[in-house]
């Protein structure tokens, strides 16, 4: 692939990505969001809502909890129907989308989306924002109560489900699309889709088919900003992580003598390298001391998780690689796939020297982050054992001042 082409991403792309990383959080019970996009789309239809309308409500559904990154959020969202702090996720999710105008039209349906009924009507939100909010808290619900029969007795729980949300119905759902539910659930073929299987090519299929929104190179890094928040904050020994990898890189990359265009490529790729991260348990992310054989190697197939999410992305080419190659080393020492060294691209060097500049200088567990002497010497020694590039890392040393404060996000403006 040519390294120079155009970035030609539709909005629905990045939505889809922003879900593959998101339901990485939940282990082993993925596709949440997947589900209730659908769930939703199908109610939408059913109230006789125009095309634009359900497409709206599929890429709500596949959002709604954007604000999600850690374990322990997450499991209060499948194990309890409510709980008390719940509107913490809704609130990183309306805030994590309110200023950039794509997706700005999903932050108030989200901000709402575990707000009873009975307490949205007398919120001065749009009559439109309150009953997509309400659709979204009705096809989530309906998931989670659904979620131990996929595959297994499904069209037995139906009956249960269909009890259970009415039973709700009055304080916590519309009326109105609690009776668009009671329709659509009479039919077998709702149910079964809802499996692994079919959720998954179903959701693969609304993805061919786009929402027809072509994004801007400035959009999609600003949707990259958006995905690196969401992995960042997933702990704090992480924050920043991904924003100060990407500048670090983009700078190294400048110096180096690249293109504008690769040095814009190489900020997005900087943004998304560590998604796959949001897949590695909160206490292996934290544990305060260093890491034993078996959490070091389920630490090591992040980078392998962000490929699974990018390669998804269409038209985002060989960023995908660039990002998930961030741990390869030159001499093969590397993981997860061990590239021969003359296709370990330029790009990629460039961040896997940023990555490691970064992780040494910030805070960890079990060390604080290391003075600029330190970093050089360590950096030395992994170009001396073949790891990284030399010429990266001789203009990492000789602007270490400046790359010591890009890392550290000293230089914010
Ligand atoms: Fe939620
Ligand atoms: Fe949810
Ligand atoms: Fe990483």
């Amino acid at each position: 692939m040519n390294a120079y082409s155009q970035l030609q991403i539709d909005l629905r792309q990045m939505i889809l990505a922003i879900e593959s990383a998101v339901s990485l959080v939940g282990m082993n019970d993925t596709n949440h969001g997947k589900r209730v996009g659908y769930i939703a789309g199908q109610l939408a239809h059913q109230l006789g809502y125009s095309d634009q309308s359900v497409q709206y409500a599929f890429d709500l559904g596949l959002l709604h909890d954007c604000g999600v990154s850690t374990q322990q959020m997450h499991s209060n969202l499948v194990n309890h129907f409510d709980w008390q702090d719940a509107h913490v996720h809704c609130q990183i999710g309306h805030d994590l989308l309110k200023d950039f105008e794509p997706l700005a039209q999903f932050a108030i349906p989200i901000l709402y989306h575990h707000t009873p009924w009975e307490e949205l009507v007398d919120n001065d939100i749009s009559a439109q924002d309150a009953r997509m909010a309400n659709l979204i808290f009705l096809a989530d619900r309906i998931d989670i109560l659904a979620s131990t029969h996929y595959g297994i007795d499904i069209l037995l729980a139906n009956k249960e489900i269909l009890h259970s949300i009415n039973h709700f119905a009055k304080h916590y759902f519309d009326p109105v699309i609690v009776n668009a539910f009671n329709s659509v659930a009479g039919s077998e073929a709702f149910w079964i889709a809802l499996e692994d299987r079919h959720i998954i090519r179903y959701t693969w299929d609304m993805g061919q088919i786009g929402n027809n929104q072509p994004l801007s190179i400035s959009q999609i890094k600003q949707l990259s900003m958006i995905m690196s928040y969401i992995v960042d904050q997933k702990s704090p020994f992480t924050a920043q992580h991904s924003l100060r990898v990407s500048a670090l890189a983009k700078f190294l990359a400048e110096s180096y003598g690249l293109m504008d265009e690769q040095c814009e490529k190489i900020e997005i790729a900087g943004l998304l390298h560590d998604l796959g991260k949001l897949h590695t348990p909160d206490n292996i992310l934290e544990k305060p001391g260093p890491l034993n054989e078996l959490e070091r190697s389920i630490m090591n197939e992040h980078s392998y998780e962000t490929y699974e999410i990018l390669r998804q992305i269409k038209g985002l080419g060989e960023i995908a690689q660039w990002a998930s190659f961030h741990h390869e080393c030159l001499n093969g020492a590397g993981y997860p796939f061990h590239p021969n060294k003359k296709d370990l691209s330029i790009e990629a060097r460039v961040i896997a020297v940023a990555d490691v500049f970064q992780a040494l200088v910030q805070d960890r567990p079990y060390r604080e982050g290391m003075r600029i002497s330190e970093v050089v010497e360590i950096l030395e020694n992994f170009t001396q054992s073949g790891k990284l590039d030399q010429d990266i890392v001789n203009i990492a040393k000789k602007n270490q001042q400046e790359c010591f404060c890009i890392a550290k996000g000293l230089l914010e403006k």
